[in-house]
């Protein structure tokens, strides 16, 4: 036997690989109950095979309309894995219904596959030349396919040689693209990828170090990851490794710091959470997030308790712009507290994968000794790297075996652990009360705001004390949200927003972090005034144009916006 049916059962559940085809010509061997296991794993292909379909079709047409040229190939790509995959759970559900002629469905998809036989369809009419309007059609659609792929080609070509002309100082150089891009000559001649502009420089001189991916563009892939593995970290932390359900790499890139949104629908219900990236994007066969399970929390404790290794997740990607890539200053401090820690985690593992010369100075506070994330690996890096400075810190410890120093993140601590703190570029993320205290020391040391990029976990209001009971006093007027395309208004207390208001009364504003820093939620605001705590996602184009987050929206007046 080529291959046991052990071999094949286990495969069926692994993303479709072409050995797994000849085996299914062994299929009449297996007992019931294996065929009955082989169908609903062929039906789970199908299905996933399904999804990548519909969402790889959907970004096709996007990316069309936009022109952006890496997401349709992302796309394309997408819509063959999307096909493989139907097809594999296809075939063995053919085989499974066909019986006897199981040999011959493996043979043919085989054959098809391999391009060994043109699978003719005895069903299909015949066009010219003996070949069926079929072959017609296909051979019609490869060749646009591949004519496209070559204009493509070309034009990237001469994006690319305009772009190292500008770097070489040639004719157009001195632009913003210019000045964003790396300033060392790019490695064996070939394009470098094109560098996002992040945001201003602490440093006027950026480190000579590329990110080997450029990300693609924010929330540019929506699909289904699997769960691949399951890590406990601490006792509230779990890591969940994802990778693409049809084998190849992670579907997205992205850039260390950035974050994933997942949906899920725990009690029937569909919810959206975030989730950063704690893998770097370096490793492109898998990324990573790291979830703390909150005690009452809908969706941490959906990943942590009923979430199993296999499993299919729903997944947005990628989203934020609190990264680091080492383009951005020649050093970098990283203030962590609790689980905070995983954009740190992404930087850290991309800066030292890249070998980047620049000193990373990571702070990290947990609440006590055995909640410190990602500890081994971190003393790990540490003894590696000589440019990676670790300080950790817990509020209570086990001094016996703790040799770390234990309390508070202090002023004291930054400046015995950061020299010339002052002068540097500081990211910071952590629950808010100890990111507000670390700002004020960092204040106090003389660092302005610039300086400083700070992210924030909590994207969704903990439950609302209820309002205030009536004292006699005549009731002040809540304020009115219209949402003119839908015809629906909703009341808008001071301390809900738009976002959640369109919620109450059932409209749809699609949302992901809930934050600020995404952009997902923005609405236009057609009359009325409204403030907003974050406005990262905005540009200042977007401001003119009325635009606005509705996931921090809040106004104490009547508001109309165009949802
Ligand atoms: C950009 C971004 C990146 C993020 N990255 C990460 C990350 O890497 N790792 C990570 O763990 N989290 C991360 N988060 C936070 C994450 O998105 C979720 O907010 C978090 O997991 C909590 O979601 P939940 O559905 O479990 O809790 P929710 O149901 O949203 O509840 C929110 C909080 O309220 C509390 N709560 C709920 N109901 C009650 C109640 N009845 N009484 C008292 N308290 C209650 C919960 O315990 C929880 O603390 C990130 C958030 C953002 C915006
Ligand atoms: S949901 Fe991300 S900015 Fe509002």
């Amino acid at each position: 036997m080529r291959e046991g049916m052990g071999e094949m059962m286990k495969e069926m559940g692994k993303p479709p690989r072409k050995e797994l085809y000849p085996s299914l010509m062994e299929l009449p061997d297996l007992p019931p109950e294996k065929r009955a296991e082989v169908g609903q794993l062929a039906h789970e292909r199908m299905e996933a095979g399904t999804a990548l379909l519909s969402s790889g079709l959907e970004k096709l047409a996007r990316s069309t309309v936009e022109e952006d040229y890496a997401a349709m190939q992302e796309a394309t790509a997408q819509l063959r894995q999307g096909l493989a995959q139907f097809e594999s759970g296809l075939a063995a559900h053919r085989a499974l219904a066909e019986g006897n002629v199981t040999r011959d469905v493996a043979l043919q998809w085989f054959k098809r596959n391999m391009s060994l036989l043109p699978v003719v369809d005895v069903e299909t009419p015949h066009g010219i030349f003996g070949l069926s309007w079929f072959h017609y059609v296909t051979m019609f659609i490869l060749t646009a396919f591949a004519a496209t792929m070559i204009w493509m080609y070309f034009h990237k070509m001469q994006r690319a040689e305009a772009l190292l002309m500008k770097l070489a100082g040639g004719p157009g150089s001195g632009s913003d693209e210019a000045t964003a891009a790396p300033s060392s000559p790019p490695l064996s001649g070939r394009a470098l990828p094109v560098v996002p502009v992040n945001e201003p420089s602490v440093s006027p001189t950026p480190a000579p170090v590329h990110p080997a991916i450029a990300p693609s563009k924010s929330n540019s892939w929506s699909g289904p990851l699997r769960v691949a593995r399951i890590f406990q970290e601490t006792p509230h932390v779990k890591t969940f490794r994802l990778t693409d359900p049809s084998g190849g790499t992670v579907p997205f890139t992205y850039l260390p710091g950035q974050f994933l949104t997942f949906t899920v629908a725990p009690n029937g219900q569909s919810v959206k959470r975030s989730y950063t990236i704690a893998s770097a994007p370096t490793h492109r066969d898998a990324c990573e997030v790291t979830v703390r399970r909150e005690e009452q929390g809908v969706v941490s404790r959906y990943l942590h308790d009923r979430v199993r290794e296999g499993a299919l997740l729903q997944v947005t990607a990628p989203s934020g712009k609190f990264t680091f890539t080492g383009q951005e200053a020649d050093s970098i401090v990283l203030i962590a507290g609790g689980v905070g820690i995983t954009p740190f985690m992404s930087v850290t593992r991309y800066l030292t994968d890249r070998s980047w010369p620049g000193d990373i100075f990571l702070m990290y506070g947990c609440h006590r000794d055995n909640e410190v994330i990602f500890r081994e690996e971190l003393e790990y890096l540490q003894r590696r790297y000589a440019n990676l400075h670790l300080t950790i810190t817990a509020t209570y410890a086990d001094l016996s075996t703790w040799p770390y120093t234990t309390g508070h993140l202090t002023k004291e601590l930054l400046v015995q652990s950061v020299p010339e703190i002052a002068s540097r570029r500081v990211h910071l993320c952590g629950p808010p009360p100890m990111m507000d205290a670390v700002k004020g020391m960092l204040a106090e040391l003389g660092m302005s705001a610039e300086q400083i990029r700070t992210e924030t976990f909590i994207g969704k209001e903990r439950p609302q004390a209820p309002p205030a009971v009536f004292d006699g006093a005549a009731p002040a007027k809540l304020a009115v949200v219209t949402f003119a395309r839908s015809h629906k208004t909703a009341v808008l207390p001071p301390n809900k927003t738009i976002l959640e208001a369109s919620e109450d009364v059932g409209v749809n504003i699609d949302y992901s972090c809930r934050v600020g820093t995404c952009g997902t939620c923005k609405v236009k605001l057609l009359s009325g005034a409204v403030t907003m705590e974050v406005e990262d996602a905005l540009d200042p184009a977007e401001k003119t144009q009325n635009l606005i987050l509705a996931c921090q929206a809040k106004a104490t007046g009547d508001v109309a916006v165009d949802a």
